[in-house]
């Protein structure tokens, strides 16, 4: 334990970008630094870094929290050991106090074993690298397997020769422990024999880099005697918790954003070699939930590569709704007849064979549904089974977005109405539900085990939830109405003082346009408030003056004009969105609301075009079966139609899709 003082001094000396720059690229904005959210995938950085608080915080996925946290959740740490790691980068000394009897004897027996494991990977790799039969049987092996050693080394491949208990011999010489060799199942269980005996050896690391396990496989190709075996499961070798190849492949899967799983040892290995660097395998077994966990650490995006039959492709199937309930995107590539990623990368080389995944990987569902359909062959009742397999696995996934994208997508290659599968799958959320509350209310205060996912009001998919562009008389001059008002504002209130936000109007309102500044339909406004922009950016200020004394005789005319016209509101708020108006002049101290209410009915203007392109993409993507980008766009009219509602729902109404 470390004593509370030593607690608060690591705390003192944390600063959080320090922390999250071991890890992620920032770079500065504002007071702030931003960079791209380690913990979801994304292409724009939404991943803040606010030194003054120390905290980090990201809007994409809502993750945020301290140095600890960030720690604790991007290393998988405790947060003792969060604390540990500060200490070390910061080079605090601490004298930890006692832990329990029970506490030491747990640490003690796992350092125990990995330091077993580290001597014997010591001395498989000395078998294999400085022995007369190692160099000509196992590197032999090796490299007529098309290994480098430089591979044979990152991998900790060795060799362990065919004799009754080499190991055991020489682990009592060196002093190591009997009681340990056997424990971690390096000997048989009487102790006098070595457990792998004439096989190449393979360490099996946890993710920091530890042996925890070794698989030895047989270099002979009779079939009576097993491929492969393993170490048993230990204190640290729990099976279903380990991913092989994870430690190589951790930091090209974060940066890749995406994580490729094989099947063997040999096929992460070879296509490390050929530098797809982001490969793990689930060694033979399909994944476990613990995996899963492992995997969606670092990235939310799977990539699994299978070289069986279709029987056999289809049991592995099975168990990857357990990735579609934890919000997974998952994608499958089938290798060529008789190929496997290792047979298939060293044919084709790194690059051909990164190209013939993307070319080929197929979305999960849509593959699930094509798998099946084939089998079906138009018979009904084989069809009404496999409606509901897909239907079961689409109910799974948390995003309604998503669930209705794909709803949609297999409604037309099953040929079953959409409203069918909807109710079906709303059918199976609703008992998903009433499972859940059961089972809380049994156990109070238990925490929900699976995801949020709640039913879908079956909304459209393809449909405008605007109608068409609505042309109305008043608005042949575009948005021009609302350009108007921003400009107004920042005419005749520019440099006021907010109270509440301690900045000038211009600022603030500035800020929040700053995205619609090239989108101005009418050029004149436009540029009168990038000028404002430019101005601010220099660290200027302006006041009315500025305008009615502008080289410009435009911009003079205008500031005249905006300055002494009666206060004019396009009719249109009232009849399309009901939006307050106010009737009267504004008095001028009543400018915080004015501009606030004249930012939104501008901004609600410009995301009304937004929605209107982001239809006509949602609708192309739909048409062309493109269920990645279908999928973001329906995000984005999400986002949108929120935007939209929040705005308006300040404006005292909401607004209602048409
Ligand atoms: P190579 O045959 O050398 O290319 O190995 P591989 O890793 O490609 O093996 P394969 O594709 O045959 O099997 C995939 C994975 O299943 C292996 O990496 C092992 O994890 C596991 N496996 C295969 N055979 C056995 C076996 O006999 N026993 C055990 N326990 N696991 C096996
Ligand atoms: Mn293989």
């Amino acid at each position: 334990m470390i004593p509370p003082k030593q607690v608060q001094e690591i705390l003192d000396a944390v600063r959080i970008e320090e922390v999250v720059e071991e890890f992620v690229t920032l770079r500065k904005r504002g007071v702030n630094l931003i960079g791209l959210c380690p913990f979801h995938g994304e292409k724009t950085p939404s991943f803040n870094v606010n030194p003054t608080r120390n905290i980090f915080k990201c809007f994409g996925c809502g993750k945020g929290g301290d140095a600890i946290t960030f720690l604790k959740e991007h290393e998988n740490l405790t947060y003792v050991d969060a604390l540990r790691w500060l200490a070390r980068k910061y080079s605090i000394d601490i004298q930890e106090v006692e832990r329990t009897p029970e506490q030491v004897a747990e640490l003690q027996l796992a350092d125990s074993l990995y330091i077993v494991n580290d001597f014997a990977l010591q001395h498989f790799q000395e078998q294999l690298f400085n022995t007369d039969e190692g160099k000509s049987v196992a590197l032999a092996y090796f490299k007529q397997r098309g290994l480098r050693e430089e591979t044979i080394r990152t991998f900790g491949l060795g060799y362990a020769p065919e004799q009754r208990d080499l190991l055991v011999r020489r682990a009592k010489a060196t002093g190591h422990s009997q009681d340990m060799i056997k424990k971690v199942g390096l000997s048989s269980q009487d102790g006098s024999r070595d457990f792998f005996r004439g096989r190449v050896m393979f360490a099996i690391h946890n993710l920091s880099g530890k042996v925890a396990a070794f698989a030895g496989r047989t270099m002979s190709s009779d079939k009576t005697i097993p491929k492969y075996i393993n170490s048993p499961e230990t204190e640290i070798y729990v099976k279903n918790k380990i991913l092989y190849g994870a430690f190589q492949a951790k930091k090209a899967i974060r940066q890749l954003d995406e994580c490729i799983l094989v099947e063997g040892y040999m096929d992460v290995i070879s296509l490390h070699q050929a530098g797809i660097e982001n490969v793990v395998a689930s060694s033979g077994t399909s994944l476990t939930e613990g995996q899963l966990q492992l995997i969606k650490r670092n990235t939310n995006n799977l990539k699994i590569i299978y070289d069986g039959d279709p029987a056999g492709v289809k049991a592995a199937l099975r168990g990857l709704d357990l990735a579609l309930e934890q919000d997974m995107n998952v994608k499958i590539c089938l290798l060529p007849d008789g190929h496997d990623p290792d047979s298939y990368v060293r044919d084709l080389g790194g690059e051909e064979f990164v190209k013939f995944v993307s070319a080929n990987a197929k979305d999960f569902i849509l593959f699930k549904t094509h798998l099946l359909l084939a089998e079906t062959q138009g018979d009904p009742i084989k069809k009404a089974g496999l409606v509901k397999d897909i239907v079961a696995s689409i109910a799974k996934i948390p995003d309604p977005i998503k669930r209705s994208v794909y709803l949609k997508e297999c409604s037309s290659l099953l040929d079953v109405s959409e409203q069918v599968l909807v109710s079906e799958s709303n059918k199976l959320i609703t008992g998903t539900i009433k499972k859940r509350e059961e089972k809380t209310a049994r156990q109070p205060g238990a925490a929900s085990d699976s995801p949020d996912v709640s039913p879908d009001p079956n909304f459209p998919v393809a449909e405008p939830e605007f109608g068409a562009p609505v042309r109305e008389k008043n608005m042949s001059r575009g948005d021009e109405f609302q350009e108007r008002d921003i400009v107004r504002m920042l005419v005749q209130y520019g440099n006021q003082i907010l109270e509440k936000e301690n900045i000038s109007v211009a600022e603030y309102i500035l800020a929040d346009i700053e995205d619609s500044l090239g989108n101005f339909d009418n050029p004149l406004y436009g540029k009168v408030a990038s000028l404002c922009h430019d101005v601010l950016v220099k660290g200027g200020t302006f006041d009315q003056n500025y305008f009615l004394q502008h080289d410009a005789q435009e911009i003079r005319d205008l500031a005249v004009d905006l300055l002494s016209a009666p206060w004019e509101l396009s009719p249109n708020w009232v009849e399309r969105w009901n939006y307050p108006l106010q009737n009267q002049p504004m008095p001028d101290l009543n400018f915080d609301t004015d501009m606030k209410q004249a930012l939104d009915r501008f901004k609600l203007r410009k995301i009304q075009k937004m929605c209107e392109i982001n239809l006509g993409r949602i609708k192309t993507a739909s048409d062309s079966g493109d269920v990645d980008t279908l999928i973001r766009y329906m995000k984005i009219q999400q986002k949108l139609t929120e935007t939209r509602n929040e705005i308006a729902k300040r404006g005292g109404t909401v607004v209602m899709p048409k």
